[in-house]
């Protein structure tokens, strides 16, 4: 990440640093960056002289001293807290006390990373998505102890990376991390239930992969995403969403996705996950019934939708900036807000509940918010 990152920085214009104390790790960042660059001159993006100024703002270190002059560091290393504790502290005996001092964590919070430093007004999160160089969507974390006016600075500032910048909460998850989660978990739920005549193994797969992309129009079906995000990261990152909620039941885990992580089946990047990438693979064919598809989308859509209502009812970011981040960091293909108004938020609502008293699960609760728009027959967009 910490290469794509520094890539986007000196794209924009700044005299930037990459630095990684992996010696081996820094090269080959530097020697893939540089390739980068080429290939994008090759497709007309860059000429040859933009390119070069680029790569010369661009200082290769390994040495924490050299980001003495900095003003904003972008930490991206290891996901441990500890680690990054005792890396921010030691950044603050460096800097300037004007200095911002960023965390790009996928998981841990703001706050506990700020806990370690002595000036926690000047920490803050600004996460990126993978690709950095790709992917729109960044989201900046303010912690409670963060200064107020630190989140808009850094909006305006980044927006001049070409980027689209969302406000969040310092809460599990953030936006996407927490939104996205029912796209996968209420699949693999489906699926596990063998729901509505669902077939198992690749078959079911395929079947609710089709659904979701042929009646809601995402770009990827859930378990072909699992594949390519890695059920490896997939799998962590919805134990870790679970855990820091307390363990609420909407977030809960599967141990389908669990078991795949324990074999090793990660997905596209070990050859097998959900489905096989072998080349003598045969490809599955999806069950192609309408009726059926309309059910799991209808499903799925409504445990995304209540996350994203309950999200915008416990205040985690604005309406707009909800929906934003969900377009641009994992491009569905409306905003989930804007969903509930197009379907009706009383069929939204009508299918969770359905699920809650068959079920008599907390994961299906409906979000107070959801059932105050319908009580009053409002939308979120009007
Ligand atoms: N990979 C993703 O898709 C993704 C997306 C968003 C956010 N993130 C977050 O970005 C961070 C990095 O993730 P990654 O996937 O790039 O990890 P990675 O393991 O690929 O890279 C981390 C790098 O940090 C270096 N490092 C470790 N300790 C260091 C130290 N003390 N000083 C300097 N460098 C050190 C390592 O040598 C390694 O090259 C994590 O916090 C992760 O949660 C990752």
């Amino acid at each position: 990440m910490g290469a794509g990152i520094a890539q986007v920085a000196a794209t924009a214009g700044h005299s930037t640093i990459l630095l990684d104390t992996n010696h081996t790790v820094l090269k080959k960042a530097e020697e893939s960056l540089k390739a980068t660059f080429v290939k994008l001159v090759e497709k007309g993006k860059f000429t040859t002289e933009q390119v070069s100024e680029i790569i010369n703002r661009i200082k290769f270190s390994s040495a924490l001293m050299d980001f003495g002059k900095c003003d904003l560091i972008i930490e991206a290393i290891v996901e441990d807290l500890a680690v990054k504790q005792s890396v921010f502290a030691e950044i603050e005996s460096i800097v300037s006390d004007d200095c911002i001092i960023a965390s790009n964590t996928s998981s841990l919070s703001i706050t506990s990373i700020a806990a370690a430093c002595k000036h926690p007004q000047r920490i803050i999160g600004i996460h990126f998505f993978n690709p950095a160089p790709l992917m729109p969507l960044v989201e900046v974390i303010p912690s409670i102890t963060t200064d107020e006016l630190l989140a808009e600075k850094i909006k305006s500032f980044l927006s001049g990376w070409k980027k689209t910048i969302v406000i969040a909460k310092d809460t599990p998850g953030f936006i996407v991390n927490r939104l996205a989660r029912s796209y996968y978990g209420e699949s693999i739920r489906i699926y596990e239930e063998g729901w509505e005549g669902i077939p198992s193994g690749t078959k079911g797969f395929a079947t609710i992969d089709w659904a979701l992309k042929e009646i809601g129009g995402f770009k990827m079906g859930p378990f072909e995403l699992m594949d390519l995000i890695g059920n490896d990261i997939n799998y962590k990152v919805t134990e870790t969403v679970w855990t820091q909620f307390f363990y609420d039941a909407r977030y809960k885990p599967s141990l389908t996705q669990k078991r795949l992580f324990e074999a090793k089946r990660f997905g596209k990047k070990s050859g097998a996950g959900y489905y096989d990438y072998a080349e003598t693979a045969i490809k599955p064919e999806a069950m192609m019934d309408k009726v059926l598809a309309e059910k799991i989308f209808m499903r799925v859509i409504s445990m995304l939708i209540n996350e994203s209502v309950d999200a915008l009812y416990l205040k985690v970011a604005s309406r707009d900036d909800l929906d934003s981040a969900v377009k641009n960091g994992v491009n569905y293909p409306k905003g989930l807000l804007q969903w509930c108004d197009d379907i009706g938020a009383e069929k939204v609502l009508s299918t969770l509940v359905n699920r809650h008293q068959t079920y008599l699960e907390e994961r299906y609760r409906p979000s107070v918010l959801l059932r105050k728009m319908v009580a009053e027959k409002k939308k979120f967009y009007s």
